[in-house]
């Protein structure tokens, strides 16, 4: 039976350093909404062009777009032993597509961590965030994981860039939006069991650690 393990948090939580560090680990690939919206709007994609109008405002792509997006990417070979979702579900409408689309799939939302992290601590990452321009998007930051060479990813050498949604302004917006929109699902989750809170102040290694013990246990 497929495995699906999700990464749910407010923007800055560190939901795609844990899923970069621990994908291979869990044998399971990363199907991060906002990084198939960037790499759509990278290639010119319509999707990309209409996902832009939303990310550069921190607000949400519409649900029948992003809900459409993951079905597809669910249905590719690598994702056949399952996913870890980062970003995906953010609404309840979207939480009720994935229970229909895992049920094709004969999975369930195996386990759900919640990242927990200050409003301060979230902004402070954000602004120090730089993001590989490769495939992968690997995730630094200059203060907590600068990369060896300024600029450059360790991994594979491509540019690093400050995302456009990380401006000051926008970053507020997004957490706002988590607040309202995306948090509802945290009780949605809590009352199925499936709910495990990590501490996500804690350094990388440690939550990395934490996840580690959840998904061992639940996922
Ligand atoms: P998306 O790309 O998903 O952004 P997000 O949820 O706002 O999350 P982030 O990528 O900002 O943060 P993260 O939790 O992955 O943190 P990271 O690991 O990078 O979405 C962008 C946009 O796309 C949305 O606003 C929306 O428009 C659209 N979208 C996406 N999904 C959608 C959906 N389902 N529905 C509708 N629209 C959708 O870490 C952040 C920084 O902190 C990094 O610098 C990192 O190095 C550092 N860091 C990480 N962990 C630690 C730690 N433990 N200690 C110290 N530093 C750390």
């Amino acid at each position: 039976m497929p495995r699906y393990v999700l990464l749910f948090g407010p923007p800055g939580a560190g939901k795609g350093t844990q899923a970069q560090i621990l994908s291979a680990e869990f044998g399971l690939p990363q199907v991060a909404s906002g990084d198939l919206f960037r790499d759509n709007l990278k290639r010119m994609t319509p999707l990309g062009q209409l996902a832009r109008q939303y990310m550069d405002k921190g607000e949400l792509v519409p649900d029948d777009v992003t809900v459409g997006m993951i079905r597809d990417r669910l249905s590719w070979p690598d994702a056949k032993p399952g996913a870890l979702l980062d970003g995906f579900p953010r609404t309840p409408p979207q939480a009720q597509a994935l229970d229909g689309l895992l049920a094709e799939f004969d999975g369930q939302v195996n386990c759900v961590l919640f990242m927990k992290v200050r409003e301060r601590i979230l902004l402070e990452r954000l602004s120090s965030r730089w993001v590989c321009r490769g495939p992968q998007q690997h995730v630094y930051n200059i203060i907590t994981n600068p990369p060896q060479v300024p600029g450059r990813c360790d991994q594979d050498g491509a540019e690093l860039y400050q995302r456009d949604d990380d401006k000051v302004e926008v970053q507020a917006k997004r957490i706002r939006v988590f607040m309202d929109q995306t948090a509802p699902l945290i009780e949605f989750y809590a009352a199925r069991g499936v709910l495990v809170e990590i501490d996500g102040e804690r350094s990388v290694a440690e939550v990395t650690a934490q996840v580690r013990a959840a998904v061992a246990e639940r996922g």
